[in-house]
């Protein structure tokens, strides 16, 4: 069949008080380990970014690369790194945003995009909305058109799709 009953939270493992005390991590090692969920996953995603019809895969480091290069290849589209700092080669723009302590930093090679390009930006998940909003941001810049997002793990309550003005696409959802 469609596979459509398949039950991929039960392929995320639940780990208590990592990385920190009271912090419960959804761990996506134990999905991306199972041929069957890893194919059920990429298929979901696969068949809604399809929809938005994009030009080429934007993958955020280094989690979102996990999905974002597997996905470009499955569509017959091109792939392109978000990065943290020092980490491309050649001219860069970059976009600073501010975390729960401190800030962080994407890059993206200047080249990379084409003026007005359709890209669709990936990452495993989406907790307060600054690394992915940050990211459309950074996009823009580098000329894009963002045409949405997609990640497979959602937590609620910490407002992270208030904070997106792009379609958002979520594999699965949990309480922060
Ligand atoms: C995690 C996760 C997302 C981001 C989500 O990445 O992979 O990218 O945090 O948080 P936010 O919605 O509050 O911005 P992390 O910085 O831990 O790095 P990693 O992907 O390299 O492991
Ligand atoms: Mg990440």
């Amino acid at each position: 069949g469609d596979q459509a009953e398949f039950d991929l939270k039960r392929h995320i493992r639940e780990v208590p008080d990592f990385p920190k005390p009271g912090i419960l991590f959804y761990d996506i090692s134990t999905l991306l380990r199972n041929a069957d969920a890893w194919q059920v996953a990429t298929g979901r995603i696969a068949r809604v970014v399809a929809g938005w019809q994009p030009d080429l895969l934007a993958g955020i480091e280094s989690r979102g690369f996990l999905t974002a290069a597997p996905l470009a290849q499955r569509l017959g589209l091109g792939f392109v790194m978000l990065r943290k700092p020092g980490k491309l080669p050649g001219e860069t723009i970059s976009l600073s945003y501010g975390l729960e302590y401190g800030q962080d930093t994407l890059h993206i090679q200047a080249d990379a995009i084409r003026p007005g390009q359709r890209v669709v930006v990936l990452d495993d998940l989406l907790a307060t909305g600054g690394t992915l909003a940050a990211s459309v941001a950074l996009l823009r810049k580098a000329g894009a058109e963002v045409v949405g997002c997609s990640v497979m793990i959602e937590l609620e309550g910490l407002g992270g799709r208030d904070r997106l003005d792009v379609p958002l696409h979520t594999l699965m959802h949990y309480p922060a």
